[in-house]
């Protein structure tokens, strides 16, 4: 079972396996933030998907504090190490590998600043994070050799993809379950979730939305799926 609790913008904290991972976790100067950095509690590893302050937002702080390592594509793992952080993993889009016990996958996003998607390959659920990007055709070899229970998708349009094309990715995708984020932080990316509901109820037929509030939590075991 994995529990995905949405820190706002594109941050989560998700237990998965007995693990405490961080992906992108933006939390100081994030607006839609609902915890402090000293509220987050332990942490086993911190996700980076690139570079952009509202992505790597804390993440060496939060390695440095927790011992936690931090996962991310080369460059930007050479740049932890040059921070400080001590226990780190440089992957690159590719293959599946595993980190601190954790199956992983970087994959394609289109996007500036050496971008990348990760996917969570846990015991009974498999979580794609898209990271930014926009709509690419290749989302569909995404879903089809990870097969991904729950994706979570940006639709803040400017940056990212909008409600419109996040719509069209989740019928690439294919997953259970999307879950919007990357919208709402800031007036520049302000989006209706429930747009992004109907446009998945009309393109992407047997895709379930769950909308999220910032501090909320969803669980998911591939058996079954509750709103907590
Ligand atoms: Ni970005
Ligand atoms: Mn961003």
């Amino acid at each position: 079972m994995a529990k995905l609790r949405w820190l706002g913008h594109a941050a989560w904290h998700i237990e998965v396996d007995g693990k405490s991972v961080l992906i992108d976790p933006f939390i100081t100067n994030n607006p839609a933030a609902p915890v402090k950095l000293d509220e987050l509690g332990k942490v086993d590893c911190v996700i980076v998907t690139h570079e952009h302050f509202d992505h790597l937002g804390d993440a060496f702080e939060i390695c440095k504090r927790n011992d936690a390592l931090f996962v991310a594509l080369y460059e930007l793992k050479v740049r932890a190490e040059q921070d400080g952080v001590k226990r780190t993993v440089g992957a690159n889009i590719g293959g599946t590998f595993t980190a601190d016990g954790l199956r992983l996958t970087f994959v394609p996003a289109v996007h500036t600043g050496n971008p990348s998607g990760v996917v969570i390959h846990g015991s009974d659920v498999t979580i794609y994070h898209a990271g930014d990007t926009a709509l690419f055709g290749d989302m569909r070899l995404i879903g089809q050799l990870y097969r991904p229970d729950v994706a979570l998708l940006p639709i803040g349009s400017l940056f990212t993809m909008g409600p419109q094309e996040a719509a069209v990715a989740a019928s690439l995708v294919k997953p259970k379950v999307v879950i919007p984020m990357h919208y709402n932080t800031f007036d520049a990316i302000r989006q209706d979730p429930k747009q992004f509901e109907r446009l998945v109820r009309a393109k992407a037929k047997g895709v379930k939305v769950v909308v999220l509030n910032p501090g909320e939590s969803f669980e998911y075991a591939r058996k079954g799926a509750r709103k907590g």
